[in-house]
């Protein structure tokens, strides 16, 4: 059987990761492309593309989403370190070579999509943009510059509607932080109804959201420990099997983590408000993969639970699992491989007058929605 930590690597080992829960809850995400846009995907008059770290948890999850959604391309360029230059790759019946990224990577590259970390996107994002490709850009390198919007296709698409493909100009365009997408999936919704004055979140974020290497040390780890051995700590400093700790992120000297400081400061980009209240804590729980978040809201107007429940069912890229009789609410488990966020445990909030406090909780596959189906769904708006 395949393991979990190795599950995402399935265009390496050609089994797809599977979930052992019911899909019931689950729709597929509409594409938001023009309708004659999508479908056949090989085809001559389509984008040529570049994955940018397509050997990383994010890069592989690139193209089970390309594939799933039938994104449009003409070619694919397959990018990553030198090490793994010459590994091969087979996308949709065809075999592919990963090449070395360089500064020539991008010659002829309509849209690249990148996940290599900061200092990558730091350096070859502007080389691509500067060649004619629109970068979608994972990483947080560019997420608060100024002129470079800030996507969540459900919530902010007109924030890159002066971005054309086929202009001949270049583009910058960030994915946020996986955290903050989950978040706002499940609030913009009520906050488009109520008006969010403040927003309080905790989240228990899943080994995926480190990478692929943090999964495997997780799997390692349990193992280590099941069999009574040290647990090997190379990507966490500190045992994260049967164990949780704060995210890993930098402690800035306002006591918050760098993670958390995403939340606050990439929701007031996101909704165009500098005026809204975000505190986070982020912890680090041992989940392989998909991240949870419980979201306390405080609204400039009233609005109850029942009439909540009904704007978040009718949600896009939202399902509610609030089976309070059953105990059933959203799990990382259930929402891994799922392109919906889970928002269940809604509830007025008892410590505020009336109903202008909710609270939410909220799951999210962030390989998949924080992270490459963001993405592409933002590339499929420049078609
Ligand atoms: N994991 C998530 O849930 C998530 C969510 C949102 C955003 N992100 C962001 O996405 C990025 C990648 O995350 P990940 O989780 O996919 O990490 P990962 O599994 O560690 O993958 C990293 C990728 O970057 C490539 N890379 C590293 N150094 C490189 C270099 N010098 N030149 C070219 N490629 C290089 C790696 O290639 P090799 O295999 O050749 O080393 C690999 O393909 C990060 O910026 C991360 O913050 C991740």
């Amino acid at each position: 059987m395949q393991s979990a930590a190795v599950a995402h690597r399935h265009f390496l080992d050609g089994g797809a990761a599977a979930s052992s829960f019911p899909l019931s809850h689950f729709k597929p995400t509409p594409s938001t492309a023009s309708p004659f846009s999508v479908r056949m995907s090989l085809r001559e008059d389509a984008p040529s593309l570049a994955v940018v770290g397509v050997t990383g948890a994010v890069g592989q999850e690139f193209l089970s989403v390309l594939s799933d959604r039938s994104f449009p391309y003409r070619s694919i360029k397959m990018l990553a370190s030198k090490r793994s230059a010459g590994k091969k790759y087979t996308f949709e019946d065809n075999e592919y070579v990963v090449e070395e990224l360089t500064a020539d990577s991008f010659k002829d590259v309509d849209i690249a999509l990148f996940s290599a970390g900061g200092s990558i996107s730091k350096e070859f994002g502007p080389i691509a943009a500067n060649c004619g490709s629109v970068v979608v850009d994972n990483s947080s390198a560019f997420r608060m510059d100024d002129g470079v919007p800030l996507v969540i296709p459900e919530v902010n698409p007109d924030a890159m509607a002066h971005i054309k493909l086929g202009s001949g100009k270049g583009a910058l365009i960030a994915n946020p932080n996986c955290s903050t997408i989950i978040c706002l999936m499940a609030a913009t919704p009520l906050h488009r109804r109520a008006k969010v004055l403040r927003m309080v979140v905790s989240t228990y974020q899943a080994a995926s959201g480190a990478g692929a290497a943090a999964m495997e040390e997780l799997e390692l780890q349990t193992r280590e420990v099941l069999e009574g051995k040290r647990p090997t700590c190379k990507i966490f400093k500190q045992q994260y099997a049967f164990n949780l700790f704060s995210h890993n992120a930098p402690v800035l000297p306002n006591g918050y983590n760098e993670e958390e400081m995403k939340l606050v400061k990439e929701t007031r980009k996101i909704w165009n408000d500098k005026d809204i209240k975000v505190t986070a804590t982020c912890i680090r729980v041992p989940v392989m993969r998909a991240h949870a978040e419980s979201v306390n809201l405080q609204f400039a107007s009233p609005l109850d639970e029942n009439e909540a429940r009904d704007i978040l069912k009718k949600a896009p890229g939202v399902v509610v699992i609030d089976d309070r009789a059953s105990n059933h609410f959203p799990t990382p488990l259930e929402v891994s491989n799922k392109d919906d966020v889970a928002v269940g445990r809604i509830r007025r909030d008892e410590s505020q007058d009336g109903n202008y406090g909710l609270d939410i909780f909220v799951c999210g596959d962030q390989i998949r929605k924080g992270a490459a189906l963001n993405a592409v769904q933002i590339a499929e708006l420049l078609l």
